[in-house]
């Protein structure tokens, strides 16, 4: 079974013997190991049982590590650099040599990010290696959002998880890519859309994958629970809910539904809030031995609420 724990020099020297370790961002837990190490890479794939062809993000302590790892660093990606990180922002850049094409998956681009954790800054600071890390879930399911989501679905598969606490955003990065030049979002996360179109100006939304993540971006059917889930509409009403059906609500319990058989994502109506709760609610009512089918509420499609309907979609596109 893995030890969790704060220590960073024991996941340090795990890291650098080329082991997987679980570590804490503020979007969620991630997987990481020695992005410049194949062995480490690899393990990375078998341990989330992850096919190759979906590439890494690739985590580094600062901006200015960019130009090691990135051969060309366009002005656009330059300032969403200087206004989000340390945050939930991921760039697409040409990548260079030293990065693995396993890390790519042959892709010629590398996704880069630094994370805003102090555990896992900390760490990547005491490492003369950047760290790939997908989010630490069993390629498929649900991202983990506690140290102990990671020790309960990979523990048996790795020796240490850092502990950091909860995940303060709890939706994955914003995935932003240069194409042709153009600014593209290839995945809805952390940093809002209306975020960056104030930082760059107008960017192409791309995040409607088929089943090529190459292509790049993102499966389909991803973030899923192992209940059928439903989804019904921003302050609407679910379809017929079953006895033993199960409601992640907004902002309110739905009044038809006995209250102990529902979970509320944001009472304040807050969608920052909602994003840090996703995963965790949706993780327990999928555990509830009750329970056996799903309804979740979408958000207004504003700020975070369109990263975590993007989940919420994913989840329920099985
Ligand atoms: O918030 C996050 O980004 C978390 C934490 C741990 O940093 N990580 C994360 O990693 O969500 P993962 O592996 O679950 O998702 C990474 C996504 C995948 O959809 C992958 O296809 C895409 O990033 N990706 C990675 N490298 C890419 C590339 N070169 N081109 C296009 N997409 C890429
Ligand atoms: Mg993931």
């Amino acid at each position: 079974m893995t030890d969790l724990g704060t220590d960073l020099p024991t996941a340090r020297r795990l890291l650098e013997t080329g082991a997987v370790v679980g570590i804490p961002t503020e979007t969620v837990y991630g997987l990481a190991g020695n992005a410049l190490n194949i062995d480490a890479v690899l393990r990375i794939f078998e341990v989330k049982n992850r096919p190759t062809f979906d590439p890494l993000i690739v985590h580094i302590d600062s901006a200015e590590k960019l130009g090691r790892y990135a051969s060309e660093v366009p002005p656009a990606a330059r300032r969403l650099a200087e206004r989000f990180w340390p945050g939930p922002l991921t760039l697409l850049l040409p990548k260079r040599p030293i990065i693995p094409d396993l890390v790519t998956s042959g892709l010629d681009t590398v996704a880069l990010r630094v994370p805003r954790h102090p555990l896992t800054l900390a760490l990547l600071r005491s490492l003369d290696f950047p760290l790939a890390a997908p989010s630490a879930n069993p390629f498929g399911y649900i991202s983990p959002t506690t140290a102990r989501h990671v020790a309960d679905q990979l523990g048996d598969r790795i020796p240490y998880v850092l502990d950091g606490g909860p995940c303060g955003v709890g939706v994955e990065s914003t995935i932003v890519g240069f194409p042709g030049g153009t600014p593209t979002v290839f995945r809805l996360g952390g940093v809002p859309l209306e975020a960056i179109e104030a930082a760059i100006g107008p960017v192409v939304v791309r995040t409607h994958s088929n089943s090529n993540p190459a292509a790049p971006g993102m499966l389909l059917s991803h973030y899923a629970p192992r209940k059928p889930l439903a989804l019904y509409p921003a302050g609407g009403t679910p379809g017929a809910v079953g006895p033993d059906d199960g409601v992640l609500a907004f902002r309110a319990f739905r009044p038809e539904v006995p209250p102990e058989r529902q979970r509320v994502l944001a009472p304040s109506g807050d969608p920052t809030e909602a994003a840090r709760n996703l995963f965790a609610f949706l993780r327990e009512l999928d555990a509830r031995p009750d329970l056996i089918r799903l309804h979740a509420e979408l958000l207004p499609e504003t700020g975070l609420g369109r990263a975590v309907n993007d989940r919420l979609r994913r989840a329920a596109a099985k």
